[in-house]
């Protein structure tokens, strides 16, 4: 735009009007501004802003700086040094109307205003304004104070939450262990308790088999005697030797005897585990023998060991090698064999009777069933690196899908129905061989080829952790 095509345009207009350059330099004005600055209208040529106002020249520099680059209004003070000495205080407004170049410097409107005519309004406007952008300033303040607190308060709940989620399994763990303990305490309790009456009981028999053998051999010799030196018995006396059928009881009547001894003995062996089992005579920490404590829970396990309802009795296959004795919790390290055990023995019944469940049409069922129809739990033991003793106890049940496997150790884990399953017995076996004898517990496992716990245990748990 040349100052002729503004002058065209501002002539019309009511308000004071001007055109500078970046510099400062008048370029043209209409006459509302030409009555303000108290010029004629031809003397604005050549004319320096600066020379007409008393502000510093850095200041009004930088005003029209702001002015060369924006489209906007930018407002701003001038305070005009008039011919008669008077000064009058301006408000101005200014944009560009055509930026720089590499030809021509930046072309400023400038629009002038009296500050002493605008109205009042103007000025209660402008200290709104102010107090506004104050407002709006401590608005803002508030806002950025209240989501720094908000991020504080989200870090400190995170972290609440995180200690109070720890805590919760710590109790959860220690509630398990509690009930287990609690339990295991109470089934010991009783089991030594049958044991010592069973004990007795049985000692009365056993003490007294011999001696009833003795006397019926003395009895039976008296007889052979009578018949050496009374040969023709009385008819009556005849009778009752064919009818009781004599020489079958003399035979027989060893036979009775061995098998009766044979029992008690099998009683007293029964009494001796759950003795072991229990471990309530004994010292807490224990030299073992770590085969003994396997046998007594096996014969603990005896009846689910057996055949029943159309699922085949359980091989157990031992595979013991020699052992030192472990210096240990005995009656936990039980309780670990006993859960391992039980588990094994749940998966296959399982997987027997959902293969019994399945059709046995195709050949591949077919070979499950034989595979299935022999459920084996074989028990492996071995002594490694001069002072750790494993035992692994596998079987060729249902397995584990590495799903299961992830959270196995977990309390509570159970994917056994209700009443059937509690989910302790892995978190208490972890608890008792991890952190009570340092030692470790693994599980191996091929979905539908069966299950194997590790178990490696230090020699003498006193000497470790
Ligand atoms: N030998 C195994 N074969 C298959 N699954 C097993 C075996 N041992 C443990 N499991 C799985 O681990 C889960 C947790 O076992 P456990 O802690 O003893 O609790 P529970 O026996 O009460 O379910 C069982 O529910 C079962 O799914
Ligand atoms: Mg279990």
């Amino acid at each position: 735009m040349t100052p002729e095509q503004f002058l065209e345009f501002a002539r019309v207009l009511p308000e004071a009007l001007l055109m500078v350059n970046g510099d400062g330099q008048l370029l043209a004005g209409n006459q509302p501004a030409a009555n303000l600055l108290g010029l004629r209208r031809q003397e604005f040529k050549q004319r320096m802003l600066f020379d007409l106002v008393i502000e510093p020249a850095n200041d009004l520099i930088k005003y029209l700086q702001a002015c060369s680059t924006s489209r906007a209004m930018i407002l701003g003070t001038l305070t005009i040094r008039k011919n008669d000495g008077q000064t009058l205080i301006c408000r101005s407004q200014g944009a560009v109307i055509q930026p720089l170049s590499s030809e021509s410097s930046a072309l400023i409107l400038l629009r002038l205003e009296n500050r002493a005519t605008t109205s009042n309004n103007f000025v209660l406007l402008n200290k709104k304004l102010d107090e506004l952008s104050k407002e709006i300033q401590r608005r803002k303040q508030a806002e950025e104070a209240l989501s720094k607190a908000n991020e504080e308060l989200e870090i400190r709940v995170q972290e609440r939450t995180k200690a109070l989620r720890q805590t919760l399994n710590e109790l959860q763990l220690t509630q398990a262990q509690l009930i287990q303990a609690e339990k295991m305490s109470s089934l010991g309790q009783m089991v030594a308790g049958i044991a010592h009456e069973v004990n007795n009981a049985i000692n009365f028999v056993y003490g007294n088999l011999y001696y009833a053998q003795k006397y019926i051999e003395e009895l039976l010799e008296l007889v052979k005697l009578y018949q050496n030196h009374f040969p023709n018995n009385p008819p009556e006396i005849q009778n009752k030797i064919e009818v009781m059928d004599f020489n079958f009881i003399i035979q027989d009547f060893a036979h009775i005897f061995q098998s009766m001894m044979t029992g008690t003995k099998r009683i007293q062996e029964i009494v001796q585990s759950l003795r072991n089992f229990s471990r309530l005579d004994e010292a807490d920490i224990k030299e073992v023998d770590i085969h003994e404590g396997i046998d007594s829970t096996l014969m603990m396990l005896k009846h689910r060991l057996e055949a029943k309802n159309e699922c085949p009795e359980i091989i157990v296959i031992k595979e013991y090698r020699t052992i030192p004795r472990v210096t240990c919790y005995s009656s936990q390290i039980n309780q670990v064999f006993l859960n391992i055990l039980a588990n094994a023995i749940d998966a296959l019944e399982d997987s027997y009777k959902n293969s019994s469940l399945s059709v046995i049409n195709s050949q591949e069922a077919e070979s499950q069933k034989l595979y299935i129809s022999s459920p084996k739990i074989k028990i492996a033991t071995d002594f490694i690196e001069d002072n750790w003793v494993t035992i692994s106890i596998q079987d060729n049940g249902s397995g584990i899908d590495e799903q299961v496997r992830t959270k196995l150790f977990d309390p509570f884990f159970t994917t056994k129905t209700v009443g059937k399953g509690t989910g302790l017995g892995l978190s208490i076996s972890y608890q008792i061989i991890v952190k009570k004898h340092s030692g470790q517990i693994s599980c191996l496992s091929t979905p539908g080829k069966g299950t194997e716990f590790v178990i490696k245990i230090p020699i003498n748990c006193l000497n470790k952790g």
